[in-house]
C-alpha cells in the first residue's frame, strides 16, 4: 500500500504556485541541463530511466519525449495523473510507464541506465531514507548512472541573513531549527552533503558530479525585479554558471549528486 498517497495530491494548488516562482524554475532548468548532459554521456539509447518519487514528471516527461524510455514510481495518483497527461499533451505516453507504489516496499523488476531520485530524500525521514539507497544502487545498471537531490541546511541560514534579512531566524536553523515547506506543510529534512555523500558511499556509489541547484535566487531580496520575466534569463546565466563551482555547492539551495 502507498505511505500517504493524499500528503501531495491534497496541495496540488500550492503546487502549481510553486512552479511559477523563479527558484521553482532555475531547479527544473538547471537539472534539464544537468541530465541533458549526463544523458549524452550514457549512449545514444533510447536509454531506460527510472524516477523514483517523480511525481507529475517534471524531470523526466521531457526525457520521455526525447526517445526514452521512463518509469515513474510515486505514491501519489494524482501527480501521476498529471504526469500521464504531460505524456499524452507532448506525444510520449507510449514511452511512460508509471507506478503508483511507496518507493520504500516497490521492487523493481530491471535496471536501469540512470535513476533519479530528486527532492524526495527531504520529505523521507531518516530511517527511511537508508532504505533508499539500496535500492538506488540495485536498479543502476553497471556502468549506468544516479542521480539524487538532497537540500542543503547552509542555504537555510544564509537565505535567512541574505533574503529574509533576518539574523535571529539565522541563528535558530543554524541551531537545528527545522524548515517546513508551504507548499506540502510539511518537515523538510536537510542534510550535510558530506553526510549525503557518506551515505552514497556505504551503498557502493562513487560520486562523479556535484552540482549547485539554487545558489544565487534563493538569496535575492524579495524584491519585484527578481519576479520580472525580462530578469530571468540572467539569474539562470548565473546559476548555470554558479552550479558547477564547488566553492557554491553548500550555499545551493540543493545539491544534485551523480553517481555511478
Ligand atoms: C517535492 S515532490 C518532487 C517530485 C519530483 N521528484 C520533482 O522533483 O519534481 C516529492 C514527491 O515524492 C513523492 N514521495 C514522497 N514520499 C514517497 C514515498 N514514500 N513513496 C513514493 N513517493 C513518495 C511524493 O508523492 C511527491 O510526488
Amino acid at each position: 500500500m502507498p505511505a500517504n498517497p493524499a500528503a501531495f495530491d491534497s496541495h496540488l494548488p500550492a503546487w502549481d504556485a510553486y512552479l511559477t516562482t523563479p527558484w521553482a524554475r532555475v531547479r527544473y532548468d538547471v537539472v534539464a541541463h544537468v541530465l541533458d548532459e549526463t544523458l549524452a554521456q550514457l549512449g545514444s539509447g533510447p536509454l531506460r530511466v527510472l524516477d523514483l518519487g517523480g511525481g507529475d514528471g517534471l524531470d523526466s516527461v521531457r526525457l520521455a519525449a526525447m526517445g526514452h524510455q521512463i518509469t515513474i514510481v510515486d505514491q501519489a495518483p494524482g501527480m501521476l495523473e498529471r504526469a500521464r497527461a504531460s505524456a499524452r499533451r507532448g506525444g510520449c505516453i507510449d514511452q511512460l510507464r508509471t507506478v503508483q507504489s511507496d518507493l520504500l516496499s516497490w521492487r523493481p523488476d530491471q535496471q536501469y541506465d540512470l535513476a533519479l531520485c530528486h527532492f524526495v530524500l527531504p520529505y523521507l525521514d531518516l530511517d527511511d531514507e537508508r532504505q533508499v539507497w539500496p535500492l538506488l544502487r540495485e536498479v543502476v545498471r553497471p556502468g549506468g548512472t544516479a542521480s539524487v537531490v538532497s537540500l542543503n541546511p547552509v542555504s537555510e541560514v544564509l537565505s535567512a541573513v541574505y533574503r529574509d534579512g533576518d539574523v535571529r531566524l539565522a541563528l535558530r536553523r543554524f541551531d537545528g531549527e527545522p524548515r517546513r515547506t508551504g507548499t506540502f506543510s510539511r518537515q523538510l529534512r536537510s542534510r550535510p552533503r558530506c553526510d549525503v555523500e557518506l551515505a552514497a558511499a556505504d551503498a557502493g556509489f562513487e560520486v562523479a558530479r556535484r552540482i549547485g541547484i539554487r545558489v544565487a535566487v534563493d538569496l535575492l531580496p524579495e524584491d519585484p525585479i527578481k519576479y520580472d520575466p525580462q530578469t530571468y534569463p540572467a539569474i539562470l546565466e548565473l546559476e548555470l554558471a554558479l552550479a558547477q563551482h564547488q566553492a557554491y555547492l553548500d550555499a545551493a539551495r540543493a545539491c544534485q549528486l551523480l553517481m555511478w
